[in-house]
């Protein structure tokens, strides 16, 4: 994702630069660094302090992303994090508490879903009323392979954006989750692949996502909420059809970067804007990101237990309310 980051930043993000990387992987972080001409720094702290730079993009493994944060917050630097903010509650809690120490909201956490094109005309439909009071969201998120050998990796890595995008699109906090377990897929490597988690949103509007991360075919996010008065859903998100030879269809992204690119792009040109006017962005908050781990943390007990989870939540930060 940093990789990722610092290409789109380079190529296709006005008024931002790469001015300085640091990877645990020198090598890899000479090589990012070599196509911005940024330079390598051998120390984060180093980096986070540097006074020639003016905020933080953190695209280090989850459990990093605490320590780079604080150190952040500690400079008085805005910080965009990839998700999660922590793996753990009580560690985004701790990040909250200092947002709160240094009296502004300086976190943005990525997810990008917020900024893609078809998740914001969904809620534009929404908004327009067009579809009556909502009642179900229906979700699929499948990945040709998986990306991690452990099931609670569907929730708290894949199915934590479908939690993100149901409270930004309706406005609502979950307030339970279920999984469900069907037979596991024997391409899957011995991991509970398929699952099917349901969790109710305290408004009584059920959210549905499938996980399936060795799906093998490619890439595929779906959506469609259902209200009282009509649907909506995501369409395809290719812009072409393909026939040939007694076929007919539309390509499939091979991952997450190729299906939502546009969304990254804008998710750092609107931090970037907001960095340089010194304001907070439109971003998923320190706050989204702590109800996020915090119903996926249900959600992993919800797998572990076969029960139904209650998703107990902190007292919003006085920075919040
Ligand atoms: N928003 C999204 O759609 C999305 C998609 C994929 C990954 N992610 C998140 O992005 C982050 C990175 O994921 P990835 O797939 O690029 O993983 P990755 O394993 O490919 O990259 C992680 C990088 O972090 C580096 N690293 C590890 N410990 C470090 C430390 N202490 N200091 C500095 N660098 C360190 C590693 O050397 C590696 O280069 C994760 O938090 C992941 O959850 C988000």
């Amino acid at each position: 994702m940093g990789t990722e980051h610092v290409r789109l930043l380079n190529e296709a993000v006005s008024g931002a630069e790469v001015g300085a990387v640091f990877d645990a992987d020198t090598a890899r972080a000479e090589s990012v660094a070599a196509r911005c001409d940024a330079r390598v720094l051998d120390d984060p702290m180093v980096l986070i302090k540097d006074e020639a730079l003016d905020c933080v993009l953190v695209a280090s493994s989850d459990g990093t992303h605490e320590q780079f944060v604080l150190s952040a917050l500690a400079a008085g630097k805005p910080v965009l994090c990839e998700k999660p903010l922590a793996p753990e509650p009580a560690a985004c809690l701790r990040v909250l508490a200092a947002e709160q120490e240094a009296g502004q909201r300086l976190v943005s956490v990525g997810f990008m879903r917020r900024f893609d094109p078809g998740y914001c005309a969904l809620r534009g439909e929404l908004g327009s009323g067009g579809i009556g009071a909502p009642l179900l969201l229906h979700c699929i998120h499948r990945n040709a392979r998986a990306t991690s050998t452990a099931s609670s990796a569907l929730i708290s890595g894949s199915a934590v954006h479908e939690i993100d995008i149901a409270r930004w699109l309706l406005d609502d906090e979950p307030e339970s989750i279920t999984v469900h377990t069907p037979r596991a897929s024997r391409q899957a490597g011995g991991i509970q692949d398929p699952m099917l988690l349901v969790v109710r949103l305290r408004s009584g509007v059920l959210l549905d996502v499938e996980v399936f991360v060795n799906a093998g075919y490619g890439y595929d996010v779906r959506c469609e909420l259902v209200g009282e008065t009509g649907t909506v859903s995501l369409d395809a998100p290719s812009a072409t059809v393909r026939r040939g030879a007694g076929f007919q269809g539309r390509a499939v992204a091979g991952d997450w970067r190729d299906r939502f690119e546009e969304a990254y792009r804008r998710e750092l040109q609107d931090w970037a804007d907001a960095v340089r006017a010194g304001e907070s962005s439109h971003a998923a908050s320190a706050w989204d990101g702590y109800v996020a781990t915090a119903a996926a943390d249900a959600g992993v007990r919800a797998l572990s237990s076969g029960r139904t989870e209650e998703v107990a939540l902190a007292e919003q930060p006085v920075l919040y309310r």
